[in-house]
């Protein structure tokens, strides 16, 4: 892209990588950008930023899109796209450019972010724009000098602290098991231990504070339990996904620590919310993961909806217990100062200020309309049958 973007536009680069939990020897990135000619290189570590105002609003949110995916790569995107707006800005730049194709989501939220954000810089999406088939972008490269590695990549993966997500090759047939190589940050649940693991995880305001007692920052606390999930072979995802273009894919993901931290902070919620809080967040919940997840990130509806769920997430307080074992996880034990569940009224041999005799009087209203609506629908159905019989 940047022997393009100076061959076409005869543009002058700036490159720019954002650090957020990808494997990628970022002093290797810099060393090629540098021979292709750009006129400055910035490495930008943002993995604890993204920790912190972007994954833990997604968890206050229980994120899940479409009940299933942690929108791990989703939450990156407007966090790099900040970043290239503030060096844009610093550098009095008068693009911004990105790698996305034009088949993706990713196309979407660094379009909308940037054009939100800096509406001035024109944005230019170059692998989207030449059109190049895979040979040719390598005889292009091979052309320019530009050193290509021969074995030919098997999958396409994208990495940060929340997932890895891996799509095609052999995984667009949606029909086979993922083969064994496609996973690294678990391991299969055959492999995995025979004695099942325990961890404790402390909520504070809807976040996760603390990991079997001991207090960790957001990045750490993540990385930790991406290691012990994942021993486990916690987190392996295998979901048709909906694109925002309307493309069905199949996606493969590990998520250990999004899938770990999610069902805990759920299971608490469930227990500190009345019933009436539970059930419309769900839809809160869901709106802000399609927000989060088509790209709308700088929607004003995301942050309406945050006053919301920030609000609900003061009573999230306490511990989930949850038991790891041959890639599957349950909430084994949770207990809050702020819970709702009261073990004595549920208790049959105890007398406390529940009145069951009241409940028959509760009932007696509750089915009202139902009794009515069935009386009319028996009236109308003997009408019909005696006149069937005339
Ligand atoms: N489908 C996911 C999303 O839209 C992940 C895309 C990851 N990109 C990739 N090149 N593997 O958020």
């Amino acid at each position: 892209m940047i022997k393009w973007l100076q061959e076409k536009y005869n543009a002058d680069v700036i490159s720019v990588t954002v650090n957020v939990g990808q494997p990628e020897d970022l002093k290797e990135i810099e060393a090629k950008a540098k021979k292709l000619g750009v006129l400055k290189h910035y490495s930008i570590d943002a993995k604890e930023e993204f920790a912190k105002d972007y994954v833990f609003p997604a968890i206050k949110a229980n994120a899940l899109y479409e009940g299933k995916y942690p929108i791990s790569t989703s939450l990156s995107r407007p966090l790099i796209a900040k970043k290239m707006v503030e060096i844009a800005e610093k550098e009095g730049a008068t693009g911004a450019a990105h790698g996305c194709t034009g088949k993706g989501n990713d196309q979407v939220r660094f379009d909308v972010t940037l054009g939100a954000l800096a509406p001035d810089l024109k944005i230019i999406a170059p692998v989207r724009e030449w059109n190049m088939t895979r040979e040719e972008e390598i005889e292009y490269a091979k052309a320019k000098g530009i050193p290509v590695s021969t074995a030919a990549k098997k999958y396409s993966i994208d990495q940060s602290i929340w997932g890895r997500s891996i799509e095609c090759g052999v995984l667009e047939d949606a029909s086979k098991e993922p083969p064994e190589d496609a996973f690294e940050w678990t391991v299969s649940p055959e492999k995995a231990p025979d004695t099942p693991e325990y961890v404790t995880i402390h909520f504070e305001s809807g976040v996760p504070v603390a990991l079997n007692g001991k207090t960790l920052d957001p990045l750490t606390l993540i990385e930790t339990l991406n290691k012990t999930a994942g021993k486990h072979g916690v987190g392996r995802i295998d979901h048709i996904e909906d694109r925002l273009v309307g493309i069905k894919s199949r996606e493969i993901y590990e998520c250990p620590a999004a899938t770990v931290i999610l069902e805990a902070h759920k299971d608490l919620e469930k227990m500190v919310l009345t019933r009436h809080e539970v059930l419309f967040k769900q839809q809160i919940d869901a709106q802000w993961t399609f927000l989060a997840y088509a790209g709308l990130w700088v929607e004003p509806l995301k942050e309406d909806l945050e006053a919301f769920i920030n609000k609900t997430q003061e009573k999230v307080n306490g511990e989930v217990r949850v038991k790891l074992y041959k890639g599957g996880l349950q909430v084994v034990g949770r207990s809050s100062p702020m819970s709702l569940y009261d073990k004595n009224l549920v208790n049959y041999n105890i007398k406390t200020g529940f009145n069951p005799a009241y409940s028959k009087g509760f009932i007696e209203l509750w089915g009202l309309q139902t009794r009515m609506a069935n009386i009319l629908k028996r009236k109308a159905g003997k009408q019909k049958g005696a006149k069937g019989g005339e």
